[in-house]
């Protein structure tokens, strides 16, 4: 009688799916990755916002983890703001992958490489429990708004605000960093590159907000504002919204009601909500005139 065939000999089935090895390293992803990261994106049913990664990659440090059978089974990006606070954003793990360690590996490497006081992100029910075993601390709920902008008959009849220039750059520097209480030099510099539209609202003794507003696909985020107060806050969303392009897109953080108002009376609909988090020592800055980030994966 023959010997029974080794299993060893039967074809590989091509359908197989191989996850990564515990020790398959997490490597540091560069621009030549991007198609991957926009197609790993397409597999969680995220949008592919080219534009945006094209902005993660030049301020933050794109973290992934190769697909054995091809692309990049996992991704996480982590954006320092010197050593003070560093956001995270862009977790991705392939559906196929996932429920296997390969987000925690992901977030223990941005972390491990962060070390700055605090981190900050915004997390999916999906992530949230993870992020909690991993020592995160919810301090808040962000939502998402979207829909076309309908202006309002009580919208101010002149805009507060004038378009920035590039004169106003170190004054808008100043004032992002004492919000903030971090310097975001680097991102806040490449803003009027990756913005549609600036604006800012001049006071007696210098600009006292500015405001931001840019285009994701086919819809315009507004983003980052930074104001004295929500009145203000308010007034410029409108401007910003008033030139903008396409249905609308902002993430409110529930601590703001009047924005949430805001959206809801000009048309936008809540699209999706996440948690706000923190590990770490309690955020600086004066996060009270903090009205909105450039996007969630940012800060
Ligand atoms: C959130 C996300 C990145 C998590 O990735 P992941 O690789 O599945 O994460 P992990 O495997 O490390 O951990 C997830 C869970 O699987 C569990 N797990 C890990 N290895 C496991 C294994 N071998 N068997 C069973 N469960 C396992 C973990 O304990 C964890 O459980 P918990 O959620 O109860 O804490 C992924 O679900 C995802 O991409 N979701 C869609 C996009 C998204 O929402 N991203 C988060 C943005 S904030």
């Amino acid at each position: 009688m023959s010997p029974p065939v080794p299993e060893t000999d039967s074809p590989i089935d091509p359908n197989e799916v191989r996850p990564p090895s515990p020790d398959m390293p997490v490597r540091r992803l560069g621009l030549d990755d991007l198609p991957d990261c926009m197609l790993l994106a397409q597999d969680r049913d995220w949008s592919r916002e080219e534009h945006k990664w094209r902005l993660l990659f030049d301020v933050g440090e794109v973290y992934g983890i190769d697909d054995p059978a091809g692309g990049l089974a996992g991704t996480v990006v982590s954006t320092r703001y010197g050593t003070g606070v560093a956001g995270i954003g862009m977790m991705l793990v392939a559906r196929r992958h996932e429920r296997q360690g390969l987000g925690r590996r992901l977030m223990t490497h941005a972390l491990e490489r962060s070390g700055t006081a605090s981190v900050w992100l915004t997390a999916t029910e999906y992530g949230r429990p993870l992020y909690e075993r991993l020592g995160f601390r919810a301090i808040g709920h962000s939502s998402a708004y979207t829909g076309p902008f309908r202006a309002r008959p009580s919208d101010p009849a002149r805009p507060v605000s004038r378009p920035m220039t590039a004169a106003d750059l170190p004054a808008v520097l100043a004032l992002d960093a004492e919000a903030c209480g971090v310097p975001r030099t680097e991102l806040v510099t490449r803003l009027p590159a990756f913005c549609t539209s600036m604006r800012v609202v001049d006071g007696p003794s210098g600009i006292t907000a500015y405001g931001g507003a840019w285009r994701n696909e086919s819809v315009t985020v507004l983003g980052p504002l930074i104001a004295g107060e929500g009145e203000t806050a308010a007034a410029l969303l409108s401007d910003l919204a008033a030139e903008a392009e396409g249905p609308l897109r902002v993430d409110v953080e529930h601590r703001w009601p009047a924005l949430i108002d805001w959206a809801v009376d000009h048309g936008l609909t809540r699209a999706f909500t996440t948690t706000v988090m923190i590990q770490g020592a309690d955020l600086p800055g004066d996060r009270d005139r903090l009205f909105l980030p450039v996007t969630v994966a940012l800060g």
